[in-house]
């Protein structure tokens, strides 16, 4: 069993760091911030990911956690980088936490330990890191690509259980290293370059990123047409060669990797010569999808201004309090500035920095008087909206499924006017907004 070193404890760090714990490996996670350290070493699982808190449980006395560089470093075999690379203004990564990890080892580190990369970085990444290591005279230190490709959500499972792993090693000999850390773990391995591997990442996301816009397109044409974006999917989904996964059209994709990686790798190409137009027009058709919720609500309410609106979810995704880059807040703002009242529940996302809107405790606090109810995220406790209790609570009783979550005839005989993504055959037809006296109850 092999001693790690993990630099970053967010996301990719503590899931990488417990399940190696729990394939018994000895593990030590360093992070800059004191207050999450802290935590750590209380016991508690500072991020809502379902599952790590069981692992981490279990493995207690195979993991630990340290503010020190040298406690991290100290007799590990490998170093692992999981710290974030968050988009700059200019849509490059900024690698700044990668460099203050790679510069902060310590000049003397004995043995071959390996500096395993699974951040998500730009090509050319490795090459500029063993460049720098070999600078400072640190050519004992190894180097492999190794990127992670678990979601939110499910990180756990995906880790133990992943489609690949991905290996690009300057040196066979270290590629082995990492590979045999994962005994245990049954997978398809590609073994390649640095360079492959770090754009086997970026092109994953990007791909991913392009089959969301892509049916999202669908949708909007589905709406001008009279087709069923759900249908349309799944009939395109059977055929094998194109398969049934990320075609849920919707209000966009969010999170911390998908806009973050269509705009490193769109960058990545513009700053080699290539325009990656693809990407571009993915990009710009997510935004769009954003706003759409608010074109249906008008399409209903009219003039947004005093209109109340519940934003239901607010996660990018459903079994995640991720905010980052969440459609919800592109979608708050947006009516705020129409001059609507926000009101807004999600189950474990609470934050802080939405200004301006109602954060309510429960899904019938959020819908109370509102004039439309939105799924902004597929929480499955949303399944059970079109309930009598939520219909006599909002001031109107319309839905917009961002979603297309529920089912449109079922929520139209529970009383509702419903208007989902791509589903025009199952929308309420526009009425002329209630009067005051006729929402009185
Ligand atoms: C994504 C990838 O799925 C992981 O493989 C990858 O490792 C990870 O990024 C990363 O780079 O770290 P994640 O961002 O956690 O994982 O979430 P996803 O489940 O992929 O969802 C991303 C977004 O796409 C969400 O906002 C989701 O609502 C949206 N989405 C997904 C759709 O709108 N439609 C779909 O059909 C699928």
């Amino acid at each position: 069993m092999a001693r790690i070193g993990i630099f970053g404890a967010g996301y990719v760090g503590l899931v990488t760091g417990a399940c190696f714990a729990d394939l018994g490996h000895e593990v030590v996670v360093r992070d800059i911030l004191p207050e999450r350290i802290a935590r750590l070493q209380a016991g508690e699982v500072p991020i809502y990911e379902p599952g790590l808190e069981q692992v981490m449980e279990r493995n207690r006395d195979r993991i630990a956690f340290t503010l020190d560089v040298a406690e991290a470093v100290d007799g590990a075999e490998f170093l692992y980088v999981a710290v974030g690379t968050p988009p700059t203004e200019s849509g490059d990564a900024d690698l700044s936490a990668v460099w203050s990890v790679i510069d902060e080892l310590p000049q003397d580190v004995p043995g071959r330990p390996v500096v395993v990369m699974k951040s998500t970085v730009p090509v050319g990444t490795g090459d500029h890191v063993r460049r720098r290591l070999d600078d400072r005279g640190l050519t004992n230190i190894g180097y492999v690509s190794n990127p992670e490709f678990l979601a939110e959500g499910s990180a756990v499972r995906d880790f133990m259980n992943p489609d690949r792993i991905v290996i690009g090693a300057f040196e066979e000999a270290d590629g082995d290293r990492v590979l045999g850390l994962h005994s245990g773990i049954d997978a398809e391995v590609l073994r390649t370059d640095v360079a492959s591997a770090e754009l086997v990442k970026l092109a994953a996301n990007a791909f991913l990123s392009t089959r969301i816009s892509f049916i999202n397109e669908i949708a909007n044409v589905c709406e001008l047409v009279g087709a069923d974006v759900t249908d349309v999917a799944r009939g395109v989904g059977l055929d094998h060669r194109l398969g049934p996964h990320f075609l849920r059209a919707g209000i966009g994709f969010g999170g911390s990797c998908f806009p973050k990686d269509v705009s490193a790798l769109k960058q990545l190409a513009g700053n080699s010569g290539y325009p990656f137009m693809l990407l571009q027009a993915v990009w710009e058709v997510n935004e769009l999808q954003k706003k759409r919720v608010v074109q249906k609500l008008q399409k209903h309410l009219g003039p947004l201004r005093g209109k109340t609106v519940a934003l239901l979810g607010l996660a990018f995704k459903p079994n995640t309090d991720d905010m980052r880059e969440a459609p919800s807040r592109v979608i708050a703002y947006r009516l705020l500035a129409e001059g609507a009242e926000v009101h807004a529940w999600d189950p474990v996302a609470h934050p802080d920095d939405l200004k301006g809107i109602d954060l309510c405790d429960t899904v019938l606090d959020a819908v109370r008087g509102a004039d439309a109810a939105v799924i902004v995220t597929e929480w499955p406790e949303l399944r059970e909206l079109a309930s009598a209790e939520v219909r006599e609570a909002m001031a109107r009783p319309l839905i917009v499924d961002g979603r297309n979550l529920l089912d449109p005839a079922a929520t139209r005989a529970a009383g509702f006017q419903y208007e989902g993504i791509g589903r025009p055959r199952h929308a309420s037809p526009a009425e002329p907004p209630a009067r005051p006296s006729e929402v009185a109850r």
